[in-house]
């Protein structure tokens, strides 16, 4: 019987799969599904069947692709809302539907490299994610296809660099297809306008090439198109043709039966396929370039004088991107634009994991969230959330390094969503930058960001232009209003907004979203944050926030002397002090800081409740704000976190777990125990536990809790992970939920950012200053060196930190090129050549 059973799963599910081997990394674990590539920067992922879908990013500035080990996914161009290109099924089996497929016919065989969608077994399989490419190959019967897909630098469309090689000894006649299916635009209005979009649909097809031109008609200058470099034996541009109306995309049709049906779409539901007959002997191969694109005319010149659409855009990119010679040049500019970007910071330690993800893969996720705030991931449709206030601002300071211009570019956008009482827009949407009106302001730590991104922008460029910017208000576009007069709303508004306790009224929510305070809401389905919001919300007050305040008026001061304006930088050290002792006098809780004060002014997070007595947010901050540091309280603070919420897989976000529901609590309690923002391992906030481990000097302790949620560290328990070896996720079980250690919501977080700050700031502690680059590591006592790369202002600083005697933290004396400087900070001297900084670290 036994036998039997398994006899019906290895049918089902074993396959040839099983033919694909773990290999061993460094340490000789077996790595089940793939393995980093630390040269080539590279995961390569070597079976098919990953615990969820891996996935990574195309496109770095304007047009944009999420890709999965499968080749799931779908590409947008500027807005993943506004301007999708082609369409994908969230929430689908099996999971990670729709994608850039290509099906093969060789012989009776049908099947495709990416195993997906038909998943007929392959021979071999490799799919190697990079930055800003994937490239899947899979092999069946002696043939080996390979698709390249990546977005050249500038360009708005991608490639498919397609290969196809006879590895056998016959000479093959082989039918491919090629397989997208076209999203009427705005992703929303296409998941449910049934009743109008099954009647907009509308391509053009031109010698083989298919023009997504859907409501091009009325009021849209933009098309769609999808184009091959050879000749096509056939196309098709209805599903239904293609697919068959009963069937899915593990059997269409016309691949079934061998042959295309040539369908014009009109209505329903268009798509893009190419079918290409390739003949190959023995050895041979052959190189095919697909081109998927996004084009627009000047609204007055959108037509030809014979009524069809004009396709200049295309035709110059089909002439540049359909030879292989020049798909093959872009994509080593893509290598070499990474290269440089890279190049900025890159550290050698003595751990592997630090090194891959410090010189590659956090850098790329940072690049990422910078460009796709939380909007279009496996776990954010693209059709939700916008670009962040406060999410976005932190991910310009992970960012800010690679292109500054850029960071530059963000902050100012950003800051135009500020209203001119101070509040801000929580979200907005890329392509057109303004403030989304549904969810509003309110969110209490919103304002305070902008000062942390701004102070990040004028340390790593020393460029205070930035603060000159006039940008107005979103309330008031053509006020005179400069950066800095919103820098000074920013903190003048939490001034002018705290409780009882002269402590921050919360708002909405702070940084934790789901502490909503004056919510209290019991409608199903309601936003927590907005729904409920009670009459007087001048009660609930934050010490997150506090601490955040205390910060934000530290770094306002830094900007301020920075510009001479020193009597203004000192009231603001003042400002900060008053708040600490307000913290001292209302957030401390004996062992640890408070987290607030509800709407009916109880404690949050104390000792006296019942649940969730010691919340994590309020240690980092009000650390990183400077509470606690002469009188003891930071110390207690950190080892309350290390007794009761630190876990080998991070640290959980608070303790004990709410069991229930609680309208004055909110949302966080909405959460089952263990995940969320109910007592999950939120990454984010352990890269502020670590940060004040450093500043308190125990490197020991902040590396520990560095590995305890690095990705890459986490290969070894892949099978519980789950998620995506490369990139942080959102979110880890905590320890009271039955799947303690398993990863969500990957790529989309600040954890990004805030860790690339933490391990390159605090941890190898090279950290930019307004007026120089400051050396201050905080590392394990058993590095006995560590190297980094830094280029800054126009210079290159080599620097290379010893550590004789074991100790954590502490700069005895630094040469740079052979002479002693004093204090521990590199001064600016922007002359373009490398300088040599030894660093020797001891009591
Ligand atoms: C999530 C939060 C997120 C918020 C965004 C909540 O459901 O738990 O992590 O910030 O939604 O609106
Ligand atoms: C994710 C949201 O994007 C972010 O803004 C928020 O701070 C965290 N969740 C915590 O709730």
């Amino acid at each position: 019987m036994i036998k039997a059973i398994k006899k019906i799963i290895f049918i089902f599910c074993g396959n040839k799969l099983s033919n694909f081997q773990g290999i061993n990394n460094n340490q000789g674990i077996k790595m089940k599904y793939g393995h980093f590539d630390d040269q080539k920067r590279e995961y390569v992922i070597t079976r098919p069947d990953t615990p969820l879908p891996w996935i990574n990013y195309l496109g770095t500035e304007h047009y944009f692709g999420i890709i999965s080990n499968t080749a799931g996914g779908y590409s947008f161009y500027q807005d993943a809302r506004l301007r999708r290109l082609t369409r994908y099924r969230y929430n689908n089996i099996p999971m990670d539907s729709n994608g850039r497929y290509l099906y093969i016919k060789d012989g009776d065989t049908v099947w495709n490299p990416m195993w997906k969608p038909m998943r007929v077994p392959l021979d071999k399989y490799e799919c190697r994610h990079g930055l800003g490419y994937t490239k899947i190959t899979g092999e069946k019967n002696g043939l080996e296809v390979s698709a390249l897909y990546f977005v050249p630098i500038g360009a708005r469309n991608e490639v498919w660099h397609v290969e196809v090689k006879n590895n056998s000894n016959d000479k093959k006649n082989i039918r491919m297809w090629s397989f997208v299916e076209w999203c009427l635009w705005e992703a929303y209005d296409d998941m449910t306008n049934f009743q109008r979009n099954y009647s907009t649909g509308q391509v053009e097809i031109e010698n083989g090439t298919i023009f997504h031109i859907t409501e091009y008609r009325e009021r849209r200058n933009h098309y769609g198109y999808f184009a091959c470099s050879e000749k096509v034996s056939g196309y098709d541009s209805s599903r239904d043709a293609f697919v068959g109306l009963h069937y899915g995309l593990d059997a269409p049709r016309a691949v079934i039966e061998g042959e295309c049906r040539n369908s014009t779409a009109y209505g329903w539901l268009p798509i893009g396929v190419h079918q290409i007959d390739i003949e190959l002997k023995p050895g041979e191969s052959k190189k095919i370039n697909f081109i998927l694109g996004y084009a627009e005319n000047p609204p007055e010149e959108k037509y030809l004088p014979d009524g069809k659409i004009r396709k200049d855009e295309f035709f110059n990119v089909r002439e540049k991107f359909l030879s292989s010679e020049n798909v093959e040049k872009s994509f080593e500019e893509l290598k070499s634009y990474w290269d440089k970007l890279l190049s900025v910071y890159h550290a050698e330690t003595a751990n592997e994991h630090v090194n891959r993800m410090v010189n590659v893969w956090n850098q790329y996720q940072c690049m990422v969230t910078f460009n796709m705030s939380r909007s279009a991931s496996l776990y954010e449709s693209g059709i939700g959330r916008g670009m962040g206030y406060r999410d976005s601002n932190q991910d310009v300071l992970g960012f800010v390094h690679m292109i500054p211009e850029r960071a530059r570019q963000r902050i100012l956008d950003i800051a135009s969503t500020q209203l001119s009482d101070g509040t801000c827009y929580h979200q907005y949407q890329p392509l057109t930058k303004k403030g989304n009106a549904d969810i509003g302001g309110g969110f209490n730590d919103d304002p305070l960001w902008l000062i942390l991104s701004t102070s990040a922008y004028i340390r790593e460029t020393g460029d205070t232009t930035i603060l000159d910017e006039k940008i107005g208000y979103a309330d008031k576009p053509d006020s005179d209003a400069t950066l800095m007069d919103h820098l000074h709303l920013s903190l003048n508004y939490t001034l002018n907004n705290r409780g009882p306790h002269g402590l921050p009224l919360i708002g909405h929510a702070d940084w934790n979203d789901c502490l909503n305070l004056n919510c209290f809401s019991t409608t199903p389905g309601e936003s927590f944050q907005l729904a409920g919001h009670i009459e007087n919300d001048r009660i609930a007050e934050s010490v997150m926030i506090a601490g955040l305040f205390c910060r934000a008026c530290e770094e306002m001061a830094g900007i301020l002397n920075f510009i001479g304006k020193k009597n203004e930088a000192d009231d603001y050290k003042k400002k900060a002090a008053e708040m600490r002792d307000v913290i001292y006098k209302h957030g401390w809780d004996g062992e640890w800081f408070l987290r607030a004060y509800d709407s009916y002014g109880e404690k949050v997070g104390s000792k006296e409740n019942k649940e969730g007595k010691i919340f994590i947010e309020s240690q980092g901050w009000s650390i990183l704000g400077g509470t606690g540091l002469e009188n003891g309280h930071a110390l207690k603070a950190l080892d309350s976190v290390k007794e009761y919420l630190a876990t080998p897989n991070g640290i959980i976000l608070q303790q004990p777990a709410y069991s229930t529901y609680y309208p004055h609590l909110g949302e966080i309690s909405s959460y089952p125990p263990g995940y969320k923002e109910n007592a999950g391992i939120f990454t984010h906030n352990n890269t502020w536990i670590q940060i004040a481990e450093t500043i308190v000097g125990r490197g020991d302790r902040a590396f520990e809790y560095y590995l305890s949620i690095c990705p890459s560290k986490k290969e070894e328990q892949i099978d519980i992970y789950r998620s995506e070896p490369y990139v942080y996720s959102q979110m880890t079980a905590g320890k009271d939920a039955p799947t303690y250690g398993e990863a969500k919501n990957s790529w989309l977080t600040g954890t990004a950012a805030w860790s690339f700050v933490s391990v390159s700031q605090y941890i190898l502690g090279i950290r930019p200053d307004f007026d120089g680059l400051v050396i201050d590591p905080c590392i394990p006592s058993e590095w006995k060196e560590l190297k980094v790369q830094r280029k800054f202002r126009n210079a290159v600083y080599n620097i290379t930190i010893k550590n004789p005697s074991g100790i954590n933290k502490g700069v005895k004396k630094i040469t740079l090129d052979g002479k002693e400087i004093q204090g521990n900070k590199l001064p600016v001297l922007n002359d373009g050549i490398e300088h040599e900084a030894l660093v020797v670290l001891e009591k």
